[in-house]
């Protein structure tokens, strides 16, 4: 299993596990974590699961696809470290990730 949190924008943090190959996304509605509604269910439709990954693994990931950076720039308060986490899998470097979930889907 590979240690992930999620850090909610009000800095409440959810120490967690995923199976390497789960999606992030996975991972975050697998332990309910608030603010990945994820309302497409992983279909590139929505970008309610829209988080930052912390810099020390983004640079790790692979590249952004076209059609993930079109949804990206659709979301609110996008960075430079913004990704759609129902396209990041969950690879063993990954072991420790800091997913940051942005203000605007949080209530
Ligand atoms: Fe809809 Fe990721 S869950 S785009």
């Amino acid at each position: 299993m590979i240690k992930v949190t999620f850090i909610e924008s009000n800095g409440t943090e959810h120490a967690v596990e995923g199976a390497s190959g789960q999606s992030l996304m996975q991972v975050a509605a697998d332990n309910l974590i608030p603010g990945v509604t994820a309302e497409c269910g992983g279909f590139l439709n929505c970008a309610t699961c829209h988080v930052y990954i912390d810099e020390a693994w983004f640079s790790g990931l692979p590249a952004v696809e076209e059609e993930e950076q079109e949804l990206i720039e659709s979301a609110f308060h996008v960075q430079a470290n913004s990704r759609l986490s129902c396209q990041v899998e969950l690879p063993p470097e990954l072991e420790g990730v800091v997913v940051r979930i942005p203000a605007s889907q949080t209530s």
